[in-house]
């Protein structure tokens, strides 16, 4: 039975004055002068359709823990549904960190043992719609996990390549865009994301980089597009939790090389956004005119609607 739908939030839509857009970075003026600033290369804004045209798969994926994905996850959710897509997000971490975070609305008449999670679609328990719950927010459900997706790793019966992609293709639910919010580790579960995905999203939090995780994440990604899944292209690069420094410049020149068809998004640091998991909010509710919400906004709209101005 589905909740009061009365009752589901509308995620508000944000509007704060948008950093500004640039097609590369100016090394040229010294980095206490540099400012926030989102990159989108010329050749994929002119490739990027004025409108989503069908479904599209996102991972979040970077194997360093910590580096922002489940806020990532969380904040391009809530944007997209303000936007008024129907947005789908699938925990693929047995940590649960988006699970606890977005709250799934369990239906009253379900027994807590009878509720499905991301391991029970593994295991063929059930399919991803029969996992997909409610959350308090409009156009916005989740597939939960638990700590027992942790055996999803350890068990080779489960959790071939294509798994999640096949989950996926099988869904007859309404969604336009579902998100999987990959585990700090480059295992099956990344895998089985990288090769559901149309498009990869990768955060690094310039505070706790890890220059070689960056090559291995880079390595899996092209031993994916080699195996299972030649199409997955790497969409954008987020600089979460950004503070001016002169390290958060060279990061942010070493990505732009690293993935020069990506774009990278600026995603400036607020101490508010880092308690919203604990209010179970997102962040664009939470603290709805700080800065972290208004970039991430602005992230989401230049992916989704490139056209329109955002900057
Ligand atoms: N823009 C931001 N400003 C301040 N804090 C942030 C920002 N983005 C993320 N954080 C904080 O950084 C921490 C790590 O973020 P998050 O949980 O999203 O990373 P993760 O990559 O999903 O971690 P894990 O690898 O454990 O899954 C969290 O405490 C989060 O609240
Ligand atoms: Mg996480």
């Amino acid at each position: 039975m589905p909740p009061d739908l009365s009752v589901l939030t509308a995620l508000p839509v944000q509007r704060r004055e948008p950093l500004k857009v640039v097609s590369a970075w100016d090394l040229t003026i010294p980095y206490q002068e540099f400012r926030a600033q989102h990159l989108m290369p010329p050749a994929l804004a002119a490739q990027l359709p004025d409108r989503p045209t069908r479904h599209r798969t996102y991972i979040v994926v970077n194997q360093k823990g910590g580096a922002g994905k489940t806020t990532t996850t969380m904040e391009l959710a809530a944007v997209w549904t303000a936007m008024g897509y129907t947005v789908r997000v699938i925990d693929s971490d047995h940590q649960a960190s988006l699970s606890g975070w977005l709250q799934p609305l369990y239906p009253e008449d379900v027994a807590p043992k009878d509720r499905r999670e991301l391991t029970d679609v593994f295991y063929g328990r059930c399919s991803l719609d029969e996992a997909t719950y409610y959350t308090r927010y409009q156009n916005l459900y989740v597939v939960p996990s638990t700590e027992e997706l942790a055996l999803v790793d350890l068990d080779p019966r489960v959790g071939k390549d294509t798994a999640l992609r096949k989950a996926i293709a099988a869904s007859q639910a309404p969604i336009d865009i579902t998100i999987i919010d990959a585990p700090p580790a480059l295992g099956k579960l990344s895998v089985n994301g990288l090769t559901a995905a149309d498009e990869a999203l990768v955060p690094l939090k310039v505070g706790a980089l890890d220059e070689r995780g960056l090559g291995k994440l880079h390595r899996t990604i092209r031993a994916v597009q080699e195996e299972t899944n030649p199409g997955l292209v790497v969409r954008a690069t987020f600089l979460t939790a950004w503070k001016r420094s002169e390290y958060a410049r060279e990061v942010a020149e070493r990505v732009r090389a690293d993935y020069p068809e990506a774009a990278v998004f600026t995603i400036r640091e607020s101490v508010k956004a880092a308690e919203a998991p604990k209010h179970f909010e997102p962040v664009r509710l939470f603290e709805p005119t700080g800065t972290t919400a208004a970039d991430y906004d602005q992230a989401g709209r230049m992916l989704l609607h490139p056209k329109e101005d955002t900057a």
